[in-house]
């Protein structure tokens, strides 16, 4: 049976259970994409129809959009039960028109009123959601390792570690155990969707795109625990007779600094290599300090990771911890959720932020919620808003005190794409 439309909104309604694939089949078109019958089953089987929202246009989907529950750790020890919007997408005939505006407003009012302090999502294009209210607060960099500059291996005369290969499906507890501890030691690590581990351990040919197979390389401690894993593929570079190779690092993973940089020295200085690509890493991930040369590591790009929408300034406020106490007044512009709109005091005892509305203080700052959105993890700075012109100083001295209170303990990292 065909769900009814919801909140009386025209055109837009959940899915029945019995619609995942034709669901998935639409945002794999949104993309220029076709699943193959066997695998939209399976991926089919991962998904949670209700919170799969679609426009119907002649009885066909021709607009999608979705959401996971995630667990997001947020600054100074504290996370949260975060939302995060995937499955995005508009038939190409259909652009344009309004599709993803309608699905997108609904999709952040629902997602509010479920309690939701805020929501995240990773961009195909960037132009597309700060006019939603979504703003950067992670970024990914692209780090480049050349072998012919990591040296030699250091001799290791005692690690804690030690190394193993293993194909991904055999040791997927053991990956998902690793995974679920090192999303908690960063702000912005957070919970990874089953079907995104379906991927990485069904290793379907269609994502390999001319690479090896996935291979695992992971870290067990003294008592054969793991500790830390690194998922890579070997990928030919060679032109006509020459044989070049790169190590694609798909996903590394390790609570344990140590575990970290002996899987990151190993990969640098594989047989059959010349380099190592790593896509999706941390601003701040320790790799250009791992060889003696600093020189081995290159950044070839940064860009933008999680962009974070705040449904409810007063829950996300109180929801992150904080490094100093403090207090600042913030005047939130909102053009599309009006309960985030107006004047916030946050104070801040003992790393605890208490935030309420209040109608006759003077603001700190000015700034609207794409920008707060950006600030939230603490990983773009206020002063670097304001400088661009994206937060207004009302009083003096009001950014640098905001500021203050929004920094992390470390730079957010999203630990994994949704
Ligand atoms: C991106 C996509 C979902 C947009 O859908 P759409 O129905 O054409 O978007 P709308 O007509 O509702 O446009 C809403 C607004 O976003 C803008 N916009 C839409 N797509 C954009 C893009 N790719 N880049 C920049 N702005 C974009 C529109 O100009 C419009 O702006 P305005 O309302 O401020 O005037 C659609 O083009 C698509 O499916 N693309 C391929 C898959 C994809 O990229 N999905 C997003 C995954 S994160």
């Amino acid at each position: 049976m065909r769900p009814a439309p919801l909140g009386g909104t025209p055109g837009i309604s959940t899915i029945a259970p019995e619609e995942v694939e034709a669901f998935l089949a639409a945002v794999e078109l949104a993309y220029a994409g076709r699943l193959p019958p066997d695998e939209l089953r399976t991926v089919g089987t991962l998904l949670d129809s209700e919170r799969c929202l679609v426009v119907r246009e002649g009885g066909a989907i021709v607009a999608t959009a979705g959401s996971y529950r995630l667990r997001c750790t947020l600054p100074w020890g504290k996370a949260a039960e975060v939302a995060g919007i995937s499955f995005v997408g508009v038939h190409p005939v259909h652009r344009r028109r309004g599709l993803l505006r309608l699905l997108l407003v609904h999709q952040l009012q629902a997602l509010g009123a479920e309690g939701f302090p805020f929501a995240l999502l990773t961009a195909s294009e960037g132009g597309i959601y700060g006019r939603f209210g979504f703003g950067v607060t992670t970024w990914w960099a692209t780090y480049r390792v050349r072998r012919d500059r990591v040296g030699e291996a250091p001799r290791e005369t005692s690690s804690a570690w030690r190394l193993e290969h293993a194909w991904p499906e055999e040791v997927a507890e053991g990956l998902r155990a690793v995974y679920r501890a090192a999303c908690t030691t960063v702000p912005g690590g957070a919970t990874r969707p089953e079907l995104e581990w379906h991927d990485y351990l069904a290793d379907p040919p269609r994502q390999r795109e001319g690479s090896s197979a996935l291979n695992a390389l992971v870290a067990v401690d003294a008592r054969a625990e793991m500790a830390g894993y690194a998922l890579y593929r070997l990928h030919d570079v060679g032109q006509g007779p020459s044989s070049a190779h790169r190590v694609d690092v798909v996903d590394l993973q390790a609570p344990e600094p140590g575990a970290a940089s002996l899987l990151w020295r190993h990969l640098a200085r594989m047989d059959l290599a010349d380099e190592v690509l790593a896509p999706l890493r941390s601003l701040d991930e320790p790799l250009r300090l791992l060889f003696p040369d600093p020189r081995a590591v290159e950044t070839l790009a940064v860009r933008d990771g999680a962009w974070l929408r705040i449904l409810d300034v007063r829950g996300a406020l109180a929801a992150r911890g904080y490094g100093v106490d403090g207090g600042a007044v913030l005047e939130v512009v909102d053009p599309l959720l009006p309960a985030n709109r107006g004047c916030w005091s946050l104070e801040v005892r003992a790393g605890r932020g208490h935030c309420e509305r209040v109608r006759d203080a003077q603001p700190a700052v000015r700034l609207g919620i794409d920008a707060l959105g950006a600030a939230y993890l603490g990983g773009t700075d206020l002063g670097h808003l304001a400088r661009a012109g994206l937060v207004e100083e009302v009083v003096p001295g009001g950014v640098a005190r905001t500021a203050e209170l929004l920094r992390a303990e470390r730079t957010p990292w999203l630990t994994t794409t949704f």
